[in-house]
């Protein structure tokens, strides 16, 4: 089948990297795709919320199948786009309608969501502007640090954790009087801090059944020792050692089944990912967030673990028979290091040379934001390239992702030399 595979990060190379190893796979189109992605297919010059571009990319290129890579074209309806189209309708597309996508579109109707579903999650209340002075009062009875989350999608900076009673009230006043976050705060979820520590669960549906993708650990501060600004994420390891059998257990019967049940009852048709930001509380899961996508970086984690066809598992979705196929995982351990741009994740350099890719021997390097200048990679976002190794132990696998990414340089350019090492 031909596949088109939305978006141009990392998550989208890993995809793509593990979608052209499929012998299911006859052709792969990435829109827009990275200098990277076209080691593994084509690129088509569509962006992601173009959603009429993308209808002309699936029929002029007999596209049978359509996997979503972000949140944002899945929040902005692009699964109902193709629903409502007689031309498209019959394509499938990997990825929740807008209604699902709500479970990371916005975090008061995820709240409620598992509110109603009685899975564990810190204790929250939402506030708009027409309920501040509630909202200021509620906090003064809160504990601290208090945490405040902008509802809409804010490019992951739209959760703030406060430590002090003025500092809480003075950006609630913020995000709903002056628009901190545009829109995004037009509504801010006032929620309990929990303590613990965080890993990434991953869970494919067809709406009935699902399958339990390996879980990750997201590595999301600039700075070594986990210190500095929040980014999108600069390294990941999967498997989490943490993660054991019985706490995986209490994942999937306390947060997993009630989910994907939980929106066959509410009848919210659901087709794709399921992210699930966890906290590990003295081995008990509180859920700190849905999406409705792979993360990044951890989906480079991930994917080198899967041993089966990804595309059959895809496929799988699309027809609801996802029961029915296989998913093996690799006991081996992967580790991803990002390379990121000088500055990151404030403004950061941008057109630099990449050079040292080809010296990389034992490890797979995934471009992120990277484009092509006749013949010559260069830097085009924050996260430049994810350097991931699979190996059979992790002190290996942290080591050899951590070397290799020394063999590749670009002016500016950071990482950290510390991830996974505290899982040792
Ligand atoms: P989110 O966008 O919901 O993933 O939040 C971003 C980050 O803020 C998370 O990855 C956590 O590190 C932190 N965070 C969010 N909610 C909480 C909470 N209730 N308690 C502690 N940390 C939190
Ligand atoms: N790595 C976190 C995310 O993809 O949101």
């Amino acid at each position: 089948m031909n596949i088109l595979l939305l978006g141009s990060g990392g998550r989208e190379s890993a995809f793509a990297w593990k979608i052209a190893q499929s012998p299911k796979c006859k052709q792969l189109f990435i829109a827009p795709g990275n200098a990277g992605t076209g080691q593994y297919g084509q690129n088509l010059d569509v962006k992601v919320t173009d959603f009429e571009g993308i209808k002309k990319a699936v029929l002029s290129n007999n596209i049978d199948l359509v996997l979503v890579g972000p949140e944002e074209p899945l929040v902005k309806g692009i699964h109902d786009f193709f629903l409502a189209d007689g031309e498209i309708r019959n394509v499938p597309v990997i990825g929740p309608r807008a209604e699902g996508a709500q479970l990371e579109g916005s975090k008061d109707f995820s709240k409620q969501f598992m509110q109603r579903h009685n899975i564990p999650t810190a204790t929250s209340k939402t506030f708009t502007k027409d309920t501040l002075e509630d909202g200021l009062h509620y906090l003064a009875t809160a504990g601290l640090p208090v945490v405040l989350k902008a509802d809409g999608l804010a490019a992951g900076k739209g959760v703030l954790i406060c430590l002090s009673l003025e500092e809480a009230q003075a950006e609630l006043r913020s995000m709903l009087m002056d628009a901190k976050f545009g829109d995004a705060s037009s509504m801010v979820v006032i929620e309990q801090f929990l303590q613990g520590i965080e890993l990434s669960v991953f869970v494919m549906t067809d709406g009935s059944h699902y399958k339990i993708l390996p879980e990750a650990k997201d590595y999301k501060r600039i700075g070594e020792g986990d210190t500095g600004l929040n980014t999108g994420g600069m390294g990941s390891v999967s498997p989490v050692p943490f993660a054991d059998a019985a706490f995986m257990q209490k994942v999937e019967e306390r947060v997993i089944i009630p989910t994907v049940e939980g929106l066959k009852a509410e009848n919210i048709p659901y087709k794709g990912f399921i992210f699930i930001g966890l906290m590990n509380c003295e081995g008990e899961p509180q859920v700190i967030e849905y999406n409705c996508r792979m993360g990044d970086p951890e989906t480079e984690s991930v994917m080198p673990r899967i041993e089966s066809d990804f595309v059959d598992l895809l496929i799988g979705v699309a027809e609801g028979n996802l029961d029915q196929k296989e998913l093996t995982i690799s006991n081996k351990i992967a580790a991803t290091v990002m390379m990121v741009s000088g500055g990151y994740p404030g403004d950061y350099l941008k057109h630099k040379a990449i050079t040292g890719t080809e010296n990389v021997r034992d490890s797979h390097v995934f471009h992120a934001g990277t484009y092509l200048d006749g013949e010559t990679v260069k830097t085009s976002g924050g996260r430049v390239l994810a350097v991931t190794s699979l190996q059979d132990d992790m002190f290996t696998a942290l080591q050899q992702a951590t070397a290799d990414t020394s063999r590749i340089y670009f002016d500016g350019m950071y990482f950290r030399k510390d991830i996974g090492f505290d899982l040792l």
